[in-house]
């Protein structure tokens, strides 16, 4: 079996869309996942299991700042560290680009999201009430600050 963390492009739209079916219940179109691909908008890492698609993390590069946009792994291959090696290769991306801080959102039930987000030093920094239009669930807002956390 083996594993490899790679930068997503067009070409993996349809099998992107299709994981992404998979482990989320609000998906994202082609013409979102295809601005971040092909206009590069946000970026797009996946990990491939034998050469298929098994998880996938989508995320933000603005300034000085990452934002998390969706994070997933196929339900058959949780809690096996992948979604701990697509968030280690993003941090990597960061690190060489002196990206200072990185936010996220969460939904306040999403246990396994938070135990990640916290194993690799997110804070809580605020709620926002009713925030996701699918569950009307609260939002957490996370927060990382790569120098504080590095020095
Ligand atoms: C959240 C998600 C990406 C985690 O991926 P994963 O590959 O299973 O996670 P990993 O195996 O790398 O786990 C890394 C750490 O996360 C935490 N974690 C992951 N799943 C967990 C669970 N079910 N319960 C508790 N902690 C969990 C643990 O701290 C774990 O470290 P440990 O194994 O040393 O205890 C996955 O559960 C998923 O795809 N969920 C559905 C989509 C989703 O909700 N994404 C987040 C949107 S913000």
């Amino acid at each position: 079996m083996r594993d490899e963390v790679v930068e997503l492009g067009e070409p993996d739209v349809q099998q992107l869309m299709e994981l992404e079916a998979l482990c989320f219940e609000y998906h994202w179109t082609r013409e979102q996942f295809l601005l971040g691909l092909e206009g590069g908008a946000y970026k797009v890492i996946g990990v491939r299991r034998d050469g298929a698609l098994v998880g996938y993390m989508a995320f933000s590069l603005i300034a000085d700042e990452m934002e998390v946009l969706n994070l997933a792994v196929h339900p058959d291959c949780r809690r096996q560290g992948l979604g701990e090696a697509l968030l280690a290769r993003c941090f990597e991306i960061c690190a060489a680009r002196g990206i200072a801080k990185s936010f996220l959102d969460v939904k306040v039930s999403n246990d396994p999201a938070l135990a990640l987000y916290r194993k690799f030093g997110y804070k809580k920094i605020g709620v926002r009430k009713k925030y996701y239009p699918d569950t009307r669930e609260d939002a957490l807002l996370f927060r990382y600050d790569f120098q504080q956390n590095e020095g």
